[in-house]
């Protein structure tokens, strides 16, 4: 027998609950929605987003909460996991507009590569865990970093416009985080990624651990290669590369956090 997957939302009541401290406060990576600024943050964007459409009463929410809450902390500068509060009248038309009809509603915006701002909306529904919403999500972020092969490095280096950021991996797979960053840069920097069993590639590098980055730009002089010897994250990374190119408009700048003392975040750099 087959069987059918369960799924637990709360029914649709028009029920509007009084404004309250925020279901997903500040202290979260949660993105909070509204009619003002879905399309901003989920249609003009090259990142795939998750979007939870529920109500604050709702129990199933409740249970969700905290797996959605850890599953954006996970996705920070690689997806965005964000949010609309439907027992609030003023985020009602969002929620009729993605017909909505139970709390929660998870719906994933996949970048359309060919026409921006016109995403591709499907439903999510995959289970109820940091981990289940992380792989769905990682599965659907676009690529924007080209894989190479030793012979390939320097034609791709040529034909760019722009900085060429080159990632030396023993890894088959291309971390998320780095494929984060190619959309940020998206346009203005080109990102490549290389293994180490590409024959004469470290050597020509001068790298001698994996994973290394190298950011390779060229000028009437020739070609400069610059190693970054800061930790392979995003933040200090972002902020590395925003040295050699400009990050897209409404890329995801990682957050400074709000308590950190002052001046002493990339000291390595
Ligand atoms: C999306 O990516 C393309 C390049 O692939 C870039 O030209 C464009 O500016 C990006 N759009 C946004 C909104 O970041
Ligand atoms: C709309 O939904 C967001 C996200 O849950 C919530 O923070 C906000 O208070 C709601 N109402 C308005 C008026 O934006």
């Amino acid at each position: 027998m087959l069987s059918t997957p369960v799924i637990l939302a709360c029914q649709l009541f028009l029920l509007f609950s009084p404004a309250s401290a925020g279901f997903y406060g500040s202290d979260t990576a949660v993105i909070n929605l509204t009619p003002k600024t879905f399309k901003s943050e989920i249609y003009d964007t090259n990142y795939t987003s998750i979007v939870e459409f529920y109500a604050e009463w709702c129990g199933h929410c409740k249970n969700l909460r905290p797996q959605y809450t850890k599953a954006a902390k996970s996705l920070i500068g690689v997806a965005k996991v964000a949010a609309v509060r439907c027992d609030d009248q003023t985020n009602q038309s969002l929620c009729s507009r993605y017909d909505v009809r139970g709390y929660p509603t998870l719906k994933i915006f996949r970048p359309n590569g060919k026409i921006p701002s016109n995403p591709y909306v499907e439903d999510y529904q995959g289970g109820r865990t940091a981990k289940a919403i992380v792989d769905t999500v990682l599965a659907k972020i676009p690529n924007k970093v080209r894989r190479l092969k030793a012979d390939e490095v320097q034609t791709w280096i040529e034909e760019s416009n722009g900085p060429n950021i080159l990632l030396l991996h023993n890894n088959a797979n291309t971390p998320p985080m780095y494929k984060g960053l190619a959309i940020d840069y998206a346009g203005t920097a080109n990102f490549g990624i290389i293994r180490n069993s590409e024959k004469g590639v470290s050597k020509e590098y001068g790298v001698t651990k994996f994973p290394s980055i190298v950011v390779i730009t060229t000028d009437e002089e020739g070609e400069h290669r610059h190693k970054y010897s800061g930790e392979l994250k995003k933040e200090p990374l972002y902020e590395y590369l925003s040295g050699f190119a400009t990050p897209v408009e409404g890329a995801m700048a990682p957050k400074k956090p709000k308590k950190a003392a002052k001046g002493t975040q990339h000291e390595e750099l």
